[in-house]
């Protein structure tokens, strides 16, 4: 009998029923394992959206690296409106098209270059400070629980915290932002309720963002907002769609990524507890630490859907232009053709080629911030206390449905005797 790698016609599958489930969550080791055994190329095919998933490293980084393959619809060439730009984008979707991560060049590189200098490694080094401030901050204020919830104690304040500065958030507003996005990402299903109900979400969203941008416009401060709105206004740089994507993106991408690293980082220590003794005995060791958690617990499991521009083939499967493509970058971190024992946490790996940050032109712009962020964090957390440990059986462990992130909703842990 022919295997569907051998027939080369992609097994069709619901491959976001299949990543959703929470076992999958749980061990996603075993549900990325079967994936890439259906196929390196799968056929997902919903109401809303048709596409090709590319389950294996090799192939995916050869995607990533394609220039045939673009991430803005419109340059597909065949008029560039798929089903959901038809039916939704306009109106809702708008502030995901409008930002970088769905631009080519030259729109791509204009928009990058406008903030790309806020996130160097040499600017964020500079927050480096502010960091561990406010994680010391957040831990005084958990020592006094009995139980506390990583998530909503630490993980979650601490980016978004770092983010909202940067940006020049007002603190009253961070809150009302995050529940709104996490309403946006969590919707009641993908179903057509699930969508209507998103849709009221995201224009609560849009009109949040008009407000922040309208705040900075009559009271600038030293932000990034400030600084875009001033790019905006001094000319052709920027428009106001734009503007009001790039502040979403960056609010959103600044801390719904990193609260999962934190998370599920903590969360893989403490179910390795020899790789934690080894973190504790080695502390110097946390940068290979944290490559290796960003490879193992995958915080960001897709990257944004990539359109074919040219007919190509992809491991024997040809694949038409106009095609919409899903790289499966936890599948492609877990493979055992690119790491020795894949599915093994080992905070020594070396080298340590994950993909967890996306590659090439769009490779993550807050890389050094998330870097920073769970160098100072984590460490701090396991000092603080010596002996951390879950409050509540693995099987009762609550993982967020979203496909393309995978994060916990929350985390209790017990600091008691530290
Ligand atoms: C892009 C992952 C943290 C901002 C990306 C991409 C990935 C990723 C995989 C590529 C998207 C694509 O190719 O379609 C992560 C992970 C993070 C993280 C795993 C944390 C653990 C952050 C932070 C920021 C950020 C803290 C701060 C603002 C961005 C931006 C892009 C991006 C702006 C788009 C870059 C472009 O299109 O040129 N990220 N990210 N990310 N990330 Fe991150």
């Amino acid at each position: 009998m022919r295997t569907a790698f051998e027939s080369s016609k992609p097994v069709r599958l619901d491959v976001r029923r299949e990543i959703e489930r929470p076992e999958a969550k749980a061990d996603p080791y075993a549900a990325y394992a079967r994936l890439r055994r259906l196929g390196p190329v799968l056929h997902w095919r919903t109401w809303f959206q048709d596409s090709l998933v590319i389950t294996r490293y090799d192939d995916v980084m050869s995607v990533l690296r394609d220039p045939r393959v673009a991430n803005d619809r419109r340059n597909v060439g065949d008029g560039g409106k798929g089903p959901l730009e038809r039916w939704w984008m306009p109106s809702i979707m708008k502030l995901f098209l409008g930002s970088m991560v769905m631009k080519d060049p030259p729109d791509h590189r204009r928009l990058r270059n406008l903030v790309q200098k806020a996130f160097t490694p040499a600017m964020v080094e500079r927050l480096n400070g502010r960091v561990e401030q406010i994680t010391a901050e957040l831990l005084d204020a958990a020592a006094n629980k009995p139980v506390f919830d990583l998530i909503a104690d630490l993980a979650l304040p601490l980016p978004l915290t770092v983010i909202s500065e940067m940006l020049g958030v007002p603190e009253p507003e961070r809150m009302r932002f995050r529940e709104l996005i996490g309403k946006v990402l969590d919707p009641e299903g993908m179903n057509l309720a699930g969508f209507v109900f998103n849709y009221r979400n995201m224009m609560r969203l849009n009109r949040f963002l008009r407000r922040l941008v309208q705040l900075r416009r009559e009271q600038p401060g030293d932000d990034l907002v400030t600084a875009l709105v001033q790019a905006e206004e001094g000319g052709d740089r920027l428009g106001e769609d734009e503007l009001i994507s790039m502040v979403f993106l960056l609010l959103f991408a600044g801390h719904e990524t990193t609260v999962n690293l934190i998370g599920n980082g903590v969360l893989a220590l403490l179910q390795h507890p020899e790789q934690l003794r080894l973190l504790r005995e080695r502390p110097e060791r946390i940068d290979g630490a944290i490559e290796e958690l960003l490879r193992f617990t995958n915080p960001v499991g897709t990257v944004s859907p990539r359109f074919v521009r040219e007919d190509l083939e992809i491991a024997g499967v040809r694949i038409p232009r106009g095609t919409t493509l899903t790289l499966l970058l936890a599948s492609a971190n877990l493979d055992e053709a690119a790491f020795a024992d894949a599915g093994r946490l080992d905070i020594t790996r070396e080298p340590n080629r994950h993909v967890a940050f996306g590659f090439g032109a769009h490779y993550c712009l807050g890389a050094p911030l998330a870097r920073v962020e769970a160098r100072v964090a984590i460490p701090a957390l396991l000092r603080r206390f010596p002996g951390l440990r879950l409050a509540v059986p693995a099987d009762q462990i609550r993982w967020r449905a979203n496909m393309g992130l995978r994060g916990l909703q929350s985390l209790p842990l017990s600091v008691a005797g530290a």
